[in-house]
């Protein structure tokens, strides 16, 4: 599994500023000055080579994808996930930036359709549109079945290898949260709000015993790792749910730290597309009662395209088996 965020993946030269309005025409004005020159394509399309290297089972992008959530660069980064791997490889959950104004969600849900997963029929009155298919839900299973050996006995294929269904099966319970919302000027945060919240402790609480809890959302999920207007409104309420997870991925600060949450692992990874691009890659094991993981961090070498190896950890998470 590899895991990429904050792409930021659009060029907003052809879009005229006094053709859009409020907080959208603020962005513009941020991608003119700075970010047109942080993020950059080459960065990007030496990212996407590296992972399609990896040969990847299944990706997790948490998030901010495009730059101020116009329906016209939702549909571009439709085209650069297709071009990556299809809806059944892959999870999006959207970050604050694709959620940038009242209009982005039908252009999310539009354009990104199948990669966000998203649970029918779930939602409480009066709840959001934005946060009613939330939250979303993979089982993916360790591939121990296509674990096959030659006649010298030698694997032609690793353990660890994915597959993604839609009802649970044992293996990975992988759950995809929607933080990004709407918000004022200067404002970055995000929110879960309670019905999604309810949800997600449901979903974990229905999961097949010895499965391992996966949660990918965009924002920090918990309290003092990102400044206020950055933070998640409502991390403390989800930070008590995640004792029941076992992994949690997110994007938003354009860095890759790990950190721990009770006794959930937390890895946020960098940018997707600046001069220190990154993506993650976790290896699975599974054994009796626990799930060997193997975390690599690649980064994008400073003087070339290509990614080496910044970090790497290996440790092991009781399934409770
Ligand atoms: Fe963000």
């Amino acid at each position: 599994m590899i895991h990429i965020s904050d792409l930021h993946l659009t060029d907003l030269s052809t879009v005229r500023p006094q053709k859009i309005r409020g907080k959208r025409r603020l962005g513009h004005f941020s991608w003119r000055g700075r970010r047109r020159y942080r993020h950059l394509p080459a960065h990007l399309e030496a990212l996407r080579r590296a992972v399609l290297d990896a040969q990847p089972d299944f990706i997790v992008v948490t998030g901010d994808l495009v730059h101020i959530g116009l329906p016209s660069e939702l549909a571009v980064a439709a085209n650069w996930l297709a071009a990556l791997a299809p809806p059944g490889k892959m999870l999006v959950t959207p970050g604050n930036h694709d959620l940038y104004a009242e209009d982005s969600w039908a252009a999310c849900e539009g354009h990104l359709g199948d990669y966000l997963h998203l649970s029918p029929s779930s939602g409480e009155a009066g709840e959001a549109p934005f946060r009613r298919g939330f939250p979303s839900h993979v089982s993916l299973q360790l591939g121990a079945e296509r674990h096959t050996a030659d006649a010298k006995g030698t694997t032609d294929r690793p353990l660890g290898c994915l597959q993604a269904f839609h009802e649970s099966v044992d293996g990975i319970e992988l759950y995809g949260l929607n933080t990004g919302c709407p918000t004022p000027l200067g404002a970055a945060s995000g929110r879960l709000g309670s019905g999604q919240r309810h949800r997600l402790e449901r979903l974990m609480k229905q999961a097949p015993a010895g499965a391992l809890k996966v949660v990918a959302l965009h924002h920090a999920p918990m309290r003092g790792v990102m400044p206020g207007r950055k933070a998640l409104i409502d991390a403390d309420a989800l930070e008590a749910l995640l004792a029941d997870a076992h992994l949690v991925l997110h994007g938003h600060g354009h860095w890759s730290r790990s950190y721990r949450c009770g006794a959930a692992q937390i890895f946020a990874v960098g940018s997707a597309s600046t001069a220190d691009a990154a993506f993650r890659q976790f290896d699975f094991h599974p054994q009796e009662g626990t799930v060997q993981v193997r975390m690599g961090l690649h980064v994008r070498a400073v003087d070339g395209d290509g990614f080496g190896l910044g970090e790497e950890a290996a440790f092991s998470v009781s399934t409770g088996r």
